[in-house]
């Protein structure tokens, strides 16, 4: 059993008591092993709800999310059997809880999953507001709105999201933008409905596709999950199922443009090279060699990168994930860059840390103008936020000198081992306690 008294988050434990060392000019070489997607993971996990038998969860990344996601199921009354870094096997037939602790909820946006996942299993839930990086407003309307849909009361009172209904109907969703978080959990709670539901402009990440696919697995019955629209028709019963999540695009294009920084020339294996094509081909126009595999990518840089423009765009556009370290790593691309950020409003804060470090940057609401120097020099930073803690470290790897990172348990959040991983490239990187 999964024992979350031993366990201690983290990211929590971490803040304010750690900082990472980073020293710039190693170009990184060799090969490396993504890990599995966190933003699968944080949905995948709380769908275990839904079974009716024990189901099985492999290639999870250790990360924090996923450790705060085992103690919130634990929470609930559910049996967890969690190895970190292999799998964790879930009994929700015990799980009678229909509320989650206020700390539990802030320890990662994905806890309003539980939302949509307990709706579906038992017809009400009470979760506080999520925490999560501090990227913009982050607003819940449309997941209110699409539960509302399928026939549910739906609202926030008092920091609390609630939703509750007698039985699920289903229903047509037309969400107003296109929404993820809001896709994931109309997804949940609509799988088991006693009607069918249709979603309209709904997202289309990978990650939603591997949550149809494990729902599927388990004997849901969604269609069109990739698309725009996604038909969802009600079953009674979920059987166990044993399910390995997708490798993690967001990790893999860190990786990425980690060996574009440092004029590197590395193999990633285990990743999903379409899922990758947004940034490839950004790459490709910045002069960087990036050559597809069945299975893994190949970035290699020969010459001198050259300034691009990006903008965010929901996939499978340039994902806004990645726009924090691509901005980091232009900062010394040659020219003059524009990116723009569409999806959320305050994603640039990195910029403020890596100016720091000479940075020539300017920005003006949702774009930032980047003019690329020769060299960045090392500085004193903190993480803001996840992204934004994994851009330094692209800066970092770039830079003059040795780069101090301060609140990297932001980074834990949803990198695996990235210390490792990096320093098994050639990276000169490391973590020490703040004293
Ligand atoms: C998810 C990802 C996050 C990624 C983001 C965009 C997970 C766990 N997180 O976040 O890594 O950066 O997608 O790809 O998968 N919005 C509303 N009302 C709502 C919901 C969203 O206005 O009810 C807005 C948001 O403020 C944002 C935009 O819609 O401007 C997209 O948000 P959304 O796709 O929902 O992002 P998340 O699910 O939070």
């Amino acid at each position: 059993m999964y024992n979350r008294q031993k366990e201690i988050p983290r990211e929590v434990n971490s803040l304010g008591k750690e900082r990472m060392l980073v020293t710039g000019g190693h170009a990184l070489e060799g090969q490396v092993r993504v890990s599995g997607g966190k933003n699968t993971a944080v949905a995948v996990i709380p769908a275990t709800l839904l079974c009716n038998e024990p189901c099985t969860i492999e290639n999870l990344p250790d990360i924090e999310d996923v450790h705060a996601l085992a103690d919130i199921l634990t929470e609930l009354g559910a049996r967890v059997e969690y190895e970190p870094g292999k799998m964790m096997r879930v009994d929700p037939r015990p799980a009678e809880g229909i509320s989650i602790s206020y700390h539990n909820a802030q320890r990662l946006r994905a806890s309003y999953y539980l939302l949509g996942a307990l709706l579906g299993r038992c017809g009400k839930a009470k979760i506080p507001t999520p925490g999560g990086c501090e990227i913009g407003t982050r607003p819940v309307d449309q997941h209110l709105k699409g539960f509302q849909a399928i026939g549910a009361e739906a609202g926030e009172i008092g920091g609390i999201l609630t939703a509750e209904c007698e039985q699920l109907t289903g229903g047509d969703v037309f969400f107003d933008i296109v929404t993820v978080g809001a896709t994931v959990n109309v997804m949940l709670a609509a799988c088991k409905a006693k009607g069918n539901t249709v979603i309209y402009n709904a997202a289309k990440e990978p990650h939603i596709v591997d949550l149809a696919n494990f729902l599927n697995s388990m004997g849901a019955r969604i269609r069109g999950a990739g698309t725009d629209i996604i038909r969802i028709r009600g079953v009674q019963y979920l059987h166990g199922s044993t399910y390995a999540v997708i490798p993690d695009q967001i990790e893999t294009g860190t990786l990425m443009i980690a060996a574009a920084a440092t004029g590197g020339d590395i193999i990633i294996n285990g990743c999903i090279p379409t899922h990758m094509d947004a940034l490839s081909a950004k790459l490709l126009e910045m002069g960087v060699k990036v050559t597809d595999q069945d299975d893994a990518i190949r970035v290699h840089v020969v010459g001198q990168r050259r300034a691009i423009n990006v903008k965010t765009q929901v996939y499978p556009g340039f994902p806004t994930d990645l726009q924090q370290p691509m901005s980091a790593l232009l900062t010394t691309a040659k020219g003059t860059s524009i990116v723009t950020e569409t999806i959320f409003e305050q994603r640039f804060r990195h910029l403020d840390e890596i100016r720091r470090m000479g940075a020539h940057v300017r920005v003006m609401g949702r774009t930032a103008i980047i003019e690329g120097v020769s060299e960045l020099y090392s500085a004193p930073m903190t993480a803001t936020d996840l992204r934004a803690g994994a851009a330094l470290i692209i800066a970092s790897l770039m830079a003059r000198g040795t780069s101090e990172i301060y609140e990297p348990g932001y980074i834990d959040r949803g990198y695996e081992h990235i210390e490792d991983k990096l320093r098994s490239l050639g990276a000169e990187i490391r973590r020490e306690p703040v004293l």
